[in-house]
């Protein structure tokens, strides 16, 4: 198509025009403080691998909160934590991230359903089809249990052998049967409908005989109606597994298939500005690929890291941004160096409240929506605070909960009250929420859920 652009031109001078004295905020106007608003503002996500455990240490959760919209379970989720004995399921540690990051709008990766690693021992010890079909059961009980909650679920985790074959890699898994993979997905189609299932592998970065093999598995899959929605794409770089020169065409390739691609578990090992521009050359491969979803990095700290030796991560052992947070930061398009504080605020950098043209200097308030999940005897409520047209720097949810109900436990909020009327603030990082945006708390309950919309007021 040749449209002349200069007619492109008029038409934004025109609609720039009829805004009149709005002020009309570019993105580049006020670029993305963080990681996953950057990624936002490009149709992405910025995940990272959460560890249960370590929810309550506040460096790590104010840096998780700020930063990330979406998480992966680090192990939570895996065979062995979720069905430590056949079939009988556990699933607390991970709610306990999978309910955080609802709570705070974040995507959820479920990782992992079908795996020959981190089994219990009585799948370990079994084989032919008892075992096929206790991991039927397995992907079917884990991802109905989720359903609804997981944006991609890694359904099989590396089954294929690293060198030079293209085979399987041998497993008790892969001794059920060459079908297996496709009997995995089939069923965790079945059991949530919703979720895009993904097969996910290590050295399949660049193209090589590995990933040829994946690359051929996904085509079979695709030409006969077996459900794959995405491939994961680990990215544990190291010196001697550098980031490959045709990762971007690999992570293309495989979108050429018919599925969307996503960076799953990167970290690369090193520092300074090598380590930096190896980050931003991921960052600019995925965004250079439509079908690229997020990128997902294996952990938050150096300190926490599966190889914290060599110091693979964004942030350092003490929580601060390293050269490879900034690289990353600015090649996702983002542009302020947000401060090593978890407790600091964005709001001075963001106009249209104190706007002398905004017509609503004053701010719109605010307005709370609510979900819940109830039980006998119990329920969480999920609360969502909606800004009005203007830009809050704080907010108060007030309700009245049923005679006999009780607040037991809060989060994303400082709860004042545990029955009858009863507030919830803002804490430090989830006050500043822009014109129309939005940002969620929660609490869990005895007794029966309250059914009135809650008030909201700003500040
Ligand atoms: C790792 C975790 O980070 C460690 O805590 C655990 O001890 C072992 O597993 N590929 C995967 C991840 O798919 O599940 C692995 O995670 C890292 C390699």
């Amino acid at each position: 198509m040749t449209r002349p652009r200069t007619t492109v031109v008029a038409l934004a001078a025109g609609l720039l025009a009829a805004a009149g004295a709005f002020v009309v905020l570019s993105p580049s106007a006020n670029a993305a403080a963080t990681l996953g608003a950057a990624a936002a503002e490009k149709g992405r996500y910025f995940g990272t691998a959460v560890a249960a455990y370590k929810l309550s240490d506040s460096v790590y959760s104010g840096i998780l909160n700020r930063e990330f919209n979406s998480v992966t379970p680090e192990n939570e989720m895996k065979w062995d934590a979720t069905e430590p004995s056949q079939n009988s399921f556990s699933f607390s540690s991970a709610d306990t991230i999978v309910n955080r990051a609802v709570a705070n709008g974040a995507k959820v990766r479920g990782h992992a359903l079908a795996w020959h690693s981190q089994q219990p021992s009585w799948a370990q010890n079994m084989s032919g089809t008892t075992l096929r079909n206790a991991m039927l059961n397995h992907v079917t009980r884990v991802a109905t249990y989720y359903r609804g909650k997981i944006d991609s679920w890694d359904v099989v985790n590396e089954a294929f052998a690293d060198g030079s074959t293209g085979a399987r890699r041998d497993s008790n898994l892969q001794r059920t049967g060459n079908d297996w993979i496709e009997a995995a997905f089939r069923a965790a189609r079945a059991a949530d409908p919703a979720a895009k299932l993904c097969y996910n592998d290590y050295n399949t970065d660049g193209q090589n005989a590995k990933s040829n093999a994946v690359y051929a598995m996904v085509q079979d899959f695709k030409s006969r109606g077996v459900p794959i929605d995405c491939v994961g794409f680990q990215s544990h770089f190291n010196a001697q597994s550098p980031l490959p020169s045709d990762y971007q065409a690999n992570l293309q390739r495989f979108a050429n298939l018919g599925v969307d691609v996503q960076i799953t578990e990167l970290d690369i090992e090193g520092s300074g500005t090598t380590q930096a521009n190896s980050f931003a050359s991921v960052v600019r491969a995925c965004l250079a690929v439509t079908r690229c979803n997020g990128i997902t990095v294996w952990g938050i700290r150096d300190s926490d890291s599966w190889r914290a030796s060599g110091t693979p991560l964004l942030f350092d052992g003490n929580g601060n941004p390293k050269a490879a947070y900034n690289s990353t930061l600015s090649a996702l398009g983002g542009g302020t160096n947000p401060s090593s504080s978890p407790t600091s605020s964005p709001s001075t950098s963001i106009s249209p409240s104190t706007s002398p043209s905004n017509p609503n200097p004053g701010g719109s308030g605010c307005t709370a929506t609510t979900s819940v999940n109830a039980w006998n005897g119990g329920f969480v409520l999920t609360v969502k605070i909606t800004a009005g047209s203007a830009r809050i720097n704080g907010w108060t949810a007030g309700l009245t909960l049923p005679s006999g109900s009780s607040v037991t436990n809060t989060w994303n909020a400082t709860a004042s009250g545990t029955s009858g009327a009863v507030s919830f603030t803002n804490v430090s990082y989830n006050g500043g929420v822009n014109a129309g945006a939005s940002t969620e708390f929660g609490f869990q309950g005895t007794g029966s859920a309250p059914t009135t919309t809650p008030t909201c007021t700003s500040r």
